[in-house]
């Protein structure tokens, strides 16, 4: 679970609202003097994230606001000179560690109020330095060293490293190298100083529904509302349908996801969100052995409506585009499983392995599920299990040789 929270969940417009809507830095920061989540509970956060089937937290430590989410000496603008007082990062990661949920921590490269960041108007920067500012990258590193190495240091053990918007491309292979020195297990992702161990694409990107092979470690990112990560009063959410179809794409081949809900002011999960995430997580809980020691099989059959995946002789079909009929043909395969379940409501799938029409001209038979409750399973993707022999294990094999 990705979590966007900061000042920004005041207004409740946008987690960049001091760039969108041109809010001076004074005035924006004028907001900490409003920061007071009284209903902040970790635990209920992680609740949520569990309910969702979700396994790990990202939190963001300082957007691109500068606001810092917890007891900082490198500025004063974090959440100890508020109303509130108190330490925020150190409250969620007591509570993910109590309860074996690794934390990672995201950090923003880019800085809308320290005066050493070298803001000249590039995307996602202030026009200009504002007057006081000096711009020096230099000594902006150092800040940002001295705070890599507080989230290192202070608050246990860290199992990542979410940076983002290293606009101007700043290398720097020393900040990766202190995350690593001080948190040998955390993963870095790509958006950093230096290239890191993970690949981002956000906001599903893929547009084609013939989703492609997956080379290297991925982590996509999405939010549940559609326009902001941070909490905003009039967000229009995703469907559960489409999330659910996104994140069975990418899980089915390999890749994590990341998914984020951003906290109110006062600190809750907004009742849209929360629900969003149960009903995932509902879908998640009976599809979820699918995913977990499985590996993608990218060559399994040449129907490019359905992902597949591996444990041994069970293979998984995944139906990630929205089916159009109640059948799925699983051409090359001519081999009828031993046994055929329908995750989603744990009954059989009838199968069969004969000729179709339409595969006159080979005259070949092949295997296809029939069936489905389609209708009923309207918002979430099918997941089949198919169980083949252990014997028939090679013939199987034999069979995916696909052009
Ligand atoms: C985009 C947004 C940024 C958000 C990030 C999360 O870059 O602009 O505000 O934090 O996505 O990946």
């Amino acid at each position: 679970m990705f979590i966007h929270w900061g000042l920004y969940a005041i207004p409740a417009w946008h987690e960049q609202l001091q760039w969108r809507k041109r809010v001076p830095r004074e005035e924006y920061g004028k907001l900490a003097q409003q920061w007071n989540p009284v209903d902040f509970n970790p635990d209920k956060w992680i609740d949520v994230a569990q309910a969702a089937g979700m396994k790990y937290l990202c939190f963001t430590t300082k957007h691109h606001d500068g606001f810092c989410l917890w007891d900082t000496a490198q500025t004063d603008f974090n959440t100890i000179n508020t109303p509130y007082g108190k330490d925020v990062l150190a409250q969620l990661a007591e509570a993910c560690h109590r309860r074996n949920m690794p934390l990672c921590l995201y950090y923003s490269c880019v800085d809308w109020h320290h005066p050493n960041y070298p803001n000249q108007d590039r995307s996602h920067e202030l026009p200009e330095p504002l007057p006081g500012d000096e711009p020096d990258m230099e000594k902006y590193m150092a800040f940002v060293k001295a705070q890599v190495r507080e989230l290192c240091s202070n608050y246990g053990e860290i199992d990542g490293f979410w940076w983002d918007l290293n606009i101007i491309k700043h290398v720097d292979p020393s900040v990766n190298a202190l995350i690593r020195d001080l948190q040998p297990k955390a993963i870095i992702n790509d958006r950093g100083y230096s290239e890191g161990d993970f690949g981002t694409p956000e906001r599903d990107v893929e547009t084609s529904t013939e989703a492609k092979e997956i080379m290297r470690p991925t982590e996509a990112c999405q939010s549940v509302g559609v326009q902001s990560w941070g909490f905003r009063a009039n967000e229009d959410y995703y469907t559960t349908e489409h999330l659910i179809r996104s994140i069975d794409r990418y899980l089915a081949r390999g890749a994590n996801y990341l998914l984020n809900a951003g906290p109110t002011a006062e600190g809750i999960v907004p009742p849209q969100s929360d629900q969003i995430l149960r009903r995932i997580g509902s879908w998640f809980d009976k599809a979820q052995e699918s995913f977990f020691d499985t590996y993608p099989v990218p060559n399994f059959t040449t129907n490019s409506d359905v992902l597949v995946t591996r444990r041994e002789s069970t293979f998984y079909i995944h139906l990630c585009k929205k089916p159009i009929s109640s059948a799925v043909q699983l051409k090359p395969l001519k081999v009828l499983p031993r046994s055929a379940t329908l995750l989603n409501n744990g009954a059989p799938v009838e199968c069969v392995v004969d000729m179709l029409p339409i595969d006159h001209v080979s005259q070949e038979t092949f295997l296809r599920l029939r069936n489905l409750p389609v209708e009923e399973f309207d918002d979430e993707v099918l997941v089949v299990k198919l169980e083949f022999d252990d014997n028939f294990h090679e013939s199987i094999l034999e069979n995916l040789t696909i052009p």
